[in-house]
């Protein structure tokens, strides 16, 4: 069974698709997730949170499962809970996770990530982590959704509905859970310094803000969009936290337009992707992570030579990239742990104004449901 859409209980306002509505909806999202979890003395304050210090001294692994665009989210949180929280970390796919007799016990704290709290892969990764004995903390949008009610805790997301099929500021708001949910540990396990916590905390409750700045970048997606919208084939590729945005940017544009994309780890590519780089291809570069931007050049570079068409996306100021880009989009200047819920934004809206060149039905794309009720 699917669950359909509802039109009825959003409105589009002054907008053509809801996805776009959702697309420039995020400032606003990121902040109402941000002032319900910070405390006035910029502060992680979870109040509903039962996990105490002493169950946090039991466990020994992180497992972060999920399907689709949270799945990506859970890549993000991999790194951060590894910086913040100082443990292993797995993540992975809700229909590889429930076949593969996961190792997992009550030394495991299982993070499950889900817009609609109904996708019924991660609702069964999650019983089957409980029928093991882990402790299961869920981060979802609806409220009183399956996996909420099935969870020892629940950390809500507060996009509010999300109508288009393709997750956009569910994604953004499932990252921001992430970092602060990674803060909130971290302090209650003595893994994070202060000075780091505030640092994290100033540059997170700049993101709305921020935020805003990436929406102007609209207009000139737009005329690309317009001018390579017929290219059937494009590679998305970074390095670090890069990577994990660029798997999000990548469904993101198959999803929607219907085009071949593929989202590979820039160290990656000469094992065999860059055998397919052709003066038709489209190659959108993230490269927003300070210690491996040199690394990401010399990717660019290696791409560039084989004559496809390179996008850039880098931090303002890095305008050494421009020489090996046909195009650089510019994010405002931030910490590399939170370029993602910037990154991230550039790629929805090219993949909505291709998808939009292309004549397809964006909110609701052929084959895909918003909610995944089938195994
Ligand atoms: C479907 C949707 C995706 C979503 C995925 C997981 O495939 O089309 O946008 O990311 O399910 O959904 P969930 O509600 O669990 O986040």
């Amino acid at each position: 069974m699917h669950i359909s859409w509802d039109e009825s209980v959003a409105e589009k306002g002054k907008y053509e698709h809801f996805m776009l509505k959702e697309i420039f909806d995020q400032p606003k999202a990121i902040e109402e997730t941000l002032d319900r979890n910070l405390s006035d003395g910029g502060r992680v304050s979870l109040y509903d949170m039962t996990l105490t210090k002493e169950d946090f001294a039991k466990f020994n692994k992180i497992c972060i499962v999920a399907c689709g665009t949270a799945y990506h989210a859970g890549l993000v949180g991999r790194n951060i809970f590894e910086k913040f929280v100082k443990m292993p970390v797995e993540v992975d796919v809700a229909s590889e996770f429930r076949y593969r007799d996961p190792f997992v016990d009550e030394k495991t704290l299982f993070i499950a990530i889900s817009q609609s709290g109904e996708t019924a892969d991660t609702l069964e990764a999650l019983r089957e982590a409980k029928r093991k004995g882990a402790r299961v903390l869920s981060i979802v949008n609806v409220v009183g959704s399956t996996v909420a009610r099935e969870s020892d805790d629940v950390f809500y997301t507060w996009a509010g509905p999300e109508i288009s099929v393709a997750s956009t500021k569910a994604y953004t708001t499932q990252l921001l859970s992430l970092y602060l949910l990674a803060l909130y540990l971290g302090d209650l396990r003595g893994t994070i310094s202060e000075e780091y916590y505030r640092e994290v905390v100033s540059e997170l409750s700049e993101i709305p803000e921020k935020l805003e700045k990436v929406l102007t970048l609209r207009g000139d997606i737009e005329k690309l969009a317009k001018k390579l919208y017929d290219r059937d084939q494009v590679f998305f590729i970074g390095r670090g936290m890069d990577a994990s945005v660029a798997y999000e940017g990548s469904l993101k544009l198959k999803e929607i337009s219907y085009i071949n994309s593929f989202a590979i780890a820039a160290g990656e590519l000469k094992h065999g992707t860059i055998a397919l780089m052709e003066p038709t291809t489209i190659v959108v570069a993230l490269a927003t992570q300070s210690k491996l931007f040199d690394k990401m050049v010399s990717n660019i570079q290696e791409v560039k030579a084989r004559n496809a068409h390179v996008i850039s996306i880098a931090k303002e100021g890095n305008t050494a990239i421009e020489e090996h880009s046909n195009e650089t989009f510019y994010i405002p200047e931030c910490m590399d742990e939170v370029s993602p819920l910037l990154s991230v934004i550039p790629l929805q809206i090219y993949a909505y104004y291709v998808a939009k060149e292309k004549g397809c039905e964006i909110d609701r794309p052929r084959n895909l449901a918003k909610s995944v009720t089938v195994e």
